[in-house]
């Protein structure tokens, strides 16, 4: 019964995320974005714009530059985010990539650096009295929920340890449609209820900044305004809504 409980809820949160996120960057991709505005200065080439990007992706470039502490915790969260997220593809992959095993001792320290800094950030959150002003109850939702499944993924780990390798046969048996048991401790039970929680939020939530940094039209254009100038991409339709012939 648990196991068809949480194997239908994988593949109905699967559906949700990937659709959802499929969506939203394709709203992201159609919306127009005539004008030049790059955050100056800007780099005036295509390679220059791909360089750009990724001190923004890789070090959060521009957040370095308007406040460090935000940073430094925002930085260690997403970067142990990242170790902890590599570690768990063992889960999902047999054999187990050379890559992924190498990651496995880093995800570990990962999994506490991570929690740590969203515990630093919701602590900015509740007692800076001018963003607690400014906080959403959602900007606390998130912090809450991603602390919640690294506090009961670090449990399992640490403390009540769960069947890792049934866990594995779990979610392999979801992706080759071959379901097999999933274990009934409660850290994993309350860890996995949590992702679920979080894979049907994401698309409707904050956490699209991480696609949306990509479509950010402030980061992404080269300030190219004077060598490509501007043209309007259906110029016969524009003739056709203009005045009438005749009018001056
Ligand atoms: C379906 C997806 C997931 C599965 C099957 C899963 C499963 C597990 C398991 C079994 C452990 C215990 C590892 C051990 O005992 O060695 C664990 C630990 C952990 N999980 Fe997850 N988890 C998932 C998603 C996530 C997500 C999305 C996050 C973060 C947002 C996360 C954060 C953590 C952390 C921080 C730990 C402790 C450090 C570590 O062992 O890597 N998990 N997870």
């Amino acid at each position: 019964m648990r196991t068809v409980i949480f194997a239908l809820a994988f593949y109905a949160a699967a559906a949700v995320f990937v659709g959802g996120l499929t969506y939203r960057i394709w709203q992201y991709a159609a919306t127009p974005a005539p004008l030049k505005i790059p955050t100056t200065p800007a780099p005036l080439t295509r390679s220059g714009v791909l360089a750009r990007m990724a001190l923004e992706v890789g070090l959060f470039h521009s957040l370095f530059k308007s406040n460090k502490w935000i940073w430094l915790f925002g930085w260690l969260f997403h970067m142990g985010l990242f170790l902890v997220l590599a570690r768990h593809l063992r889960y999902f992959t047999e054999p187990v990539w050379t890559l992924v095993a190498l990651a496995q001792p880093f995800g570990v320290y990962a999994g506490f650096a991570m929690v740590a800094a969203l515990a630093a950030l919701w602590a900015r959150r509740l007692l800076v009295p001018r963003i607690r002003h400014i906080s959403a109850p959602s900007d606390h939702l998130m912090l809450a929920l991603l602390i919640a499944i690294g506090a009961s993924g670090l449990m399992m780990k640490y403390v009540a340890h769960t069947d890792i390798v049934a866990v594995k046969a779990f979610f392999l048996g979801l992706i080759y449609f071959d379901w097999r048991p999933l274990p009934s401790d409660p850290p994993l039970l309350v860890h996995l209820t949590l992702v679920i929680a979080l894979m049907v939020i994401f698309p409707f939530s904050k956490l699209l900044h991480a696609p949306g940094v990509f479509f950010s039209p402030t980061r992404n254009q080269a300030d190219d305004s004077r060598e490509r100038r501007y043209a309007p991409a259906r110029p016969s339709r524009l003739a056709a809504s203009a005045a009438p012939a005749g009018d001056a």
